[in-house]
C-alpha cells in the first residue's frame, strides 16, 4: 500500500501548492467546479462538535460530486468493540474510501489514521495541534483584503495556547512574511511563543493601532480545567469593544474562526463593525475546501 497525500498541517503543502489552492478557490467561487470527485467517496469522521467545519466540508464534497458518508463516533467499532485505529483505517481503505476528513480531540490522531489508510486524510482539527483548512481560509480572506501579506501585521488575540486555529495560522502567516503579534495574558500565551516574525504582547490597546488585522479567539474552556485569570480581568484586558475598535487603523479588519462568544472576546459593536470579516471567512471556507480536496485527489504530480 502506498501512503497517499494527506493534509495534516500547512507544512504538508509547498508555497506553490498553497498558491494553487488559492487560485482554485477564486475559480470555484466564480464558476461551479463540476463533478471533479465523481465516483469518489469522502467519509467525514467528527469526534467533536462542529457546525462550520462539518457543514463546510460536506458542502465542498457534495459540490464536487463526491459520495459522502458521515460517521459519528458512536458508530465506530474501535471506540467500543476493541478494533484498533489502524485496523479501522485498513477497513475504510479496503472499501475504496478516497478521503477521510477527521476531527479529534487528540493531537496527532489524523496522522496516525493516515499511516494505515490507503487514501487521503484531511485534518479538520486535532486537539490543540492544527486546523490547516481554517488557516487557509483565514489567509485567503486576508489576501482578498490586502493582496500580498509580506510586511503586513496580524494580531491573534486571546487563548492562543489552546487554539489549533492560532497554531496553524501562526505557521502559515510566518511563511508568508507576515508579522504575527500574539496578544493575551501569560496563562493563555506563554512568552516562549515569541520567535522569528512572531511577537508576544500583553497590552492589547498598544497593539491595535499597529496591525492590519485582528484575529480574535474563543476561550477554549473545554481544553483546560481552571481559568488562568478571572472572566472580568480577561474582558478588561482583551475584549474587543467599541472603544478598542476606535484604536484600529481605518482600513483594518477583524476576524474570528467561530464560534464567537458575545460578551467575552468581543461585544456586539464588533458584529456591526464595517471591517468585521467573519461571514467572509465562512463563505470562503467552502471553496477553499473544494480546492484542497481537488488538489489532494486530482493533482497530476501526486
Ligand atoms: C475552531 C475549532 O474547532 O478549532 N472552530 C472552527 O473550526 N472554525 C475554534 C474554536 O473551537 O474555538
Amino acid at each position: 500500500m502506498r501512503i497517499r497525500r494527506s493534509l495534516i498541517d500547512l507544512d504538508d503543502l509547498t508555497a506553490e501548492e498553497i498558491a494553487q489552492v488559492f487560485e482554485q478557490t477564486a475559480a470555484f467561487e466564480e464558476t461551479a467546479p463540476g463533478r471533479r470527485l465523481a465516483g469518489r467517496t469522502c467519509v467525514n469522521l467528527f469526534f467533536e462538535e462542529s457546525t462550520r467545519t462539518f457543514t463546510s466540508f460536506n458542502m465542498a464534497e457534495l459540490r464536487l460530486g463526491a459520495d459522502v458518508v458521515n460517521l459519528a463516533p458512536r458508530n465506530l467499532s474501535f471506540t467500543s468493540k476493541g478494533e484498533t485505529l489502524g485496523d479501522t483505517a485498513i477497513t475504510l481503505g479496503a472499501m475504496g474510501v478516497s478521503v477521510l476528513v477527521v476531527r479529534h480531540p487528540e493531537a496527532g490522531f489524523p496522522q496516525r489514521l493516515a499511516l494505515g489508510f490507503d487514501g487521503h486524510v484531511i485534518n479538520a482539527g486535532d486537539g490543540v495541534h492544527a486546523h490547516p483548512t481554517q488557516a487557509l481560509l483565514d489567509i485567503y480572506t486576508l489576501i482578498e483584503e490586502f493582496g500580498d501579506l509580506k510586511g503586513r501585521a496580524v494580531a491573534i488575540v486571546g487563548d492562543v495556547l489552546h487554539s489549533r486555529v492560532a497554531h496553524s495560522a501562526i505557521r502559515g502567516l510566518s511563511r508568508l512574511g507576515t508579522t504575527v503579534v500574539l496578544v493575551g495574558p501569560e496563562g493563555f500565551l506563554p512568552s516562549t511563543y515569541a520567535g522569528e516574525g512572531v511577537r508576544v504582547e500583553r497590552d492589547f490597546d498598544g497593539v491595535l493601532p499597529n496591525v492590519d488585522a485582528v484575529i480574535l479567539l474563543r476561550i477554549q474552556r473545554e481544553r483546560f480545567v481552571a481559568m488562568p485569570i478571572s472572566d472580568e480581568e480577561y474582558v478588561a484586558g482583551y475584549r474587543l469593544d467599541r472603544r478598542r475598535l476606535g484604536l484600529l487603523r481605518k482600513e483594518a479588519i477583524v476576524m474570528h474562526p467561530g464560534p464567537y462568544n458575545r460578551g467575552m472576546e468581543l461585544d456586539d459593536s464588533v458584529l456591526d463593525f464595517a471591517g468585521w470579516r467573519y461571514a467572509r471567512q465562512v463563505h470562503h471556507g467552502v471553496a477553499v475546501r473544494m480546492a484542497v480536496l481537488d488538489l489532494l485527489v486530482n493533482a497530476r504530480s501526486l
